[in-house]
């Protein structure tokens, strides 16, 4: 069994797009700080396109190998559906009913889930990617936040107060201009507003708001991007000189900043914040 912190003990957190990248990793890091049970939420199972064996094994069973059996779980949802999904597919409100008949209490909610359709201009952006777009990165991350709100505010406070924490992952898209990005940005910007305005409707209840910005992190998503020498010649050259840090994030320079954003012992007082966490991209 391997060694875990107790930073986070006693608590379950959901992550949404727990199966790769970014949320595959804020994911394990949830269950080595201690996460007593991590709900594991993710239209499809494992990664795409594994690259190792590590790879090939899905989130919540590498949690379960690590940590015990207990110590997660998965479900299969499409976050912008909100009622019952198609076949194996959750809906939103199912998830949640199962969450909380299975935990009881649900004290942190990560919504990762997200898809990046990048490279259209916008006189070449059709409405269904725009729709699809919106679809997932606003409206599936406001039913997560929806549902996830209305089970808290059935919770008691913890001892520091909080009913609950959600920490969205937007992106350094939501405030700065992406080149052919638009619906993205859109989507991310939308998930960014939603975030601060329920921040303040929810704060005196002791539900807390926060929202990550990354900049370039080296994920599935981004991947066909940097392996595209064509369409996207020098750009991985590019950014590698631009970022100050010098370097592509990396999954787990997200997971820590969401992990004490989760905790409501270190960051009680932090709500309706946003977080740039880019290597310094966006401060030059
Ligand atoms: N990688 C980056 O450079 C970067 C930068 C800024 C923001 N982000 C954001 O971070 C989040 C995670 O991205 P990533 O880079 O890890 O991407 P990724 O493609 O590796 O992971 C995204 C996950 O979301 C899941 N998902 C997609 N649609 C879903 C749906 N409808 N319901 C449930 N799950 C769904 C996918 O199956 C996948 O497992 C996304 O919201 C992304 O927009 C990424």
């Amino acid at each position: 069994m391997a060694k875990s912190t107790s930073r986070l003990e006693g608590i379950t957190a959901m992550v949404t797009g727990s199966s790769s990248g970014i949320g595959r990793a804020v994911a394990l890091q949830l269950a080595t700080e201690g996460a007593k049970a991590v709900i594991c939420v993710d239209v499809r199972p494992g990664l795409a396109q594994p690259r190792s064996n590590e790879d090939a094994l899905p989130t919540h069973e590498v949690i379960q190998s690590r940590h015990g059996n207990e110590a997660a779980a998965f479900m299969q949802c499409d976050i912008s559906v909100e009622e019952d999904g198609r076949g194996e597919t959750l809906g939103v409100a199912n998830v949640m009913r199962n969450i909380a008949e299975l935990t009881g209490r649900i004290d942190v909610l990560v919504n990762c889930a997200g898809i990046g359709l990048f490279g259209y201009p916008l006189h070449e952006t059709s409405l269904e990617i725009w729709q699809k777009q919106m679809d997932v990165c606003a409206t599936g991350s406001f039913l997560m936040m929806k549902h996830s709100i209305a089970q808290f505010l059935k919770q008691e406070p913890d001892q520091n107060g909080s009913r609950g924490s959600i920490v969205n992952i937007s992106s350094i898209g939501a405030k700065y201009g992406l080149r052919g990005c638009g619906a993205y940005c859109a989507a991310k910007a939308a998930l960014l507003a939603v975030s601060r305005s329920a921040a303040v409707d929810y704060a005196a209840q002791g539900i807390r708001i926060n929202v990550i910005l990354p900049g370039y992190i080296q994920t599935p998503m981004l991947q066909p991007v940097l392996d595209d020498r064509e369409t996207h010649a020098g750009f991985e050259e590019y950014l590698n000189s631009s970022i100050p840090a010098g370097r592509l994030g990396q999954p787990r320079d997200i997971a820590g900043a969401a992990v004490w954003l989760a905790s409501s012992a270190e960051s009680a007082y932090v709500t309706g914040s946003t977080f740039t966490i880019d290597g310094g991209f966006t401060a030059v």
